[in-house]
């Protein structure tokens, strides 16, 4: 009779024993009645993880099986190692906003069928009073005196002011109207003035942002059994406020539940160094190359099965402008080979299933030009990148932008999972059905948290079921695996 794996691993536990996924597999492929309890009965006092060398019996091949249970390699989409050249001149810088321009005003066309700008202002007389569409890269967003918002927009033929009046419907959306976004509008042109044909302001009837649209659906994938994903992030090892009692949880829980087959890790793996002013006093491990070479180790302890996908975040010790490249070959030299290491951001594909992986150091800039946005609700901020279908919209404040020909920090296409970090702060959210997961942290407060009175959530992982995309943020801060 085949044994359920679910019940092999639930005997071990029993008997207060972890179980290595390859000798789960060896008990359920043999079918030997009583080989638990044979197995059992010859573990040496002192082993807590039953692995293939403590199975008599098991043999090379079986011990193979340590790669043959291996989850497959996931596709990356976008972001693959090596993607990210940087491009240094002027004109470079003026590509990358174009290119911005020209990704989303196109998921714009069919609901704006928008008027060039420059052609509108100069037929002002022709299209005064008559409803216009126009859609343009914000240049600037402020409210006037009367409370009204006002809005220059540019598009590659020339700049209009935008008038959203302050009594109209919908006003609150375009009070977050935020620099260097792309947008629509549907509005009405101001008459010319007397002697003049061009008119000057358009006053704004309906903002139309990219956004996800309403009827996505998420598309289960076809096929076997497509499994469970975790999702991490900011892990700061070498920070002195890490926190390895609960790593070392998360690692036992990972091997009781081996339907786990990735684990991505979205930023921040380390603390860093030089980070910020006095950062060397804060530190458990003082040298970059001893911070990895600690991460290598313990992503070494978890379950060989695994998979695990890698991104960088501000603390790693890669170019900070995004889009980030994949952590270098000099800082690799411990990690196990079931890492596949990703540039920030990316677009990691597991079993059809598409997760964009950003680490979230925008939230930083869009906290402070949302209204009512809190570190508290990163939730907020991933609806608005969603909606802008960008996850960096504004330019030139603390998230540092490369020049790149194609903007890669465009959201081109709708993921079934958006995946962030940074803030240190976990939530969950659905989105026109788009699965939004920021990770938490693996660090306790730190002094800097403590001054700005920021409470962060560590020890967290969101499990996914990639059939149905269902989500369990589980907490290992007290207890191996508390649901949340
Ligand atoms: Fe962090
Ligand atoms: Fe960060």
């Amino acid at each position: 009779m085949i044994m359920q794996k679910r019940d092999i691993v639930q005997r071990f536990l029993e008997a207060g024993l972890l179980v290595h996924p390859a000798v789960v597999d060896y008990i359920s492929e043999s079918a030997k009645p009583g080989i638990i309890e044979t197995i059992l009965s010859t573990i040496p006092h002192g082993v807590s993880v039953v692995t293939p060398k403590e199975v008599a019996g098991m043999t090379t091949s079986h011990t193979d099986k340590l790669d043959v249970g291996l989850s497959p390699i996931p596709l990356i989409e976008d972001g693959r190692e090596g993607t990210s050249i940087p491009l240094s001149t002027p004109e470079d810088a003026y590509q990358l906003m174009r290119s911005r321009f020209e990704q989303i005003s196109s998921m714009l066309q069919r609901r704006v069928t928008p008027y060039p700008i420059e052609a509108l202002i100069r037929q002002g007389s022709k299209y005064a009073d008559t409803e216009v569409g126009v859609v343009g890269i914000v240049v600037s967003s402020q409210t006037n005196k009367n409370g009204h918002r006002v809005v220059e927009l540019e598009d590659t033929t020339g700049t209009i002011r935008v008038l959203f009046n302050k009594n109209r419907e919908g006003f609150s959306e375009a009070e977050k109207i935020i620099p260097d976004e792309v947008i629509g509008v549907k509005g009405t042109l101001s008459k010319p003035s007397p002697g003049s044909t061009f008119s000057t302001m358009l006053f704004g009837d309906k903002l139309i942002r990219p956004d996800i649209p309403l009827t996505h659906t998420f598309e289960p994938p076809k096929g076997a059994e497509p499994g469970k994903i975790a999702l991490i992030s900011d892990v700061h090892v070498g920070s002195d406020t890490f926190l390895p009692d609960a790593w070392d949880r998360f690692n036992e829980w990972l091997f009781e539940h081996p339907e786990i087959g990735y684990l991505l890790i979205d930023g921040d793996v380390v603390d860093g160094i030089g980070v910020y002013p006095d950062q060397d006093k804060e530190l458990h491990i003082k040298t970059i190359f001893d911070q990895y070479d600690y991460v290598g180790e313990l992503l070494s302890g978890l379950p060989r099965h695994l998979q695990i996908v890698l991104a960088p975040g501000n603390h790693d010790a890669v170019r900070g402008a995004e889009p980030q490249p994949a952590l270098p070959e000099e800082f690799r030299t411990k990690f196990p080979k079931n890492v596949t290491f990703v540039e920030n951001p990316s677009v990691i594909n597991i079993n059809s299933v598409k997760t964009l992986m950003y680490h979230g150091r925008s939230i930083d800039d869009l906290i402070k030009y949302i209204p009512g946005a809190s570190y508290n609700h990163p939730g907020e901020i991933m609806e608005a990148m969603l909606q802008r279908r960008h996850l960096c919209p504004i330019y030139g404040q603390r998230t540092p932008l490369l020049s790149t020909e194609k903007d890669r920090l465009v959201i081109s296409e709708v993921p079934d999972i958006l995946h962030t970090g940074h803030v240190h702060i976990s939530e969950v959210i659905r989105y026109h059905n788009v699965l939004g997961v920021n990770a938490g942290t693996w660090q306790s407060q730190t002094s800097f948290q403590k001054q700005m009175n920021i409470s962060p959530t560590p020890a967290q992982a969101a499990i996914v079921d990639l059939s149905t995309l269902s989500c369990q943020m589980m907490g290992f801060l007290r207890t191996k695996g508390e649901f949340l």
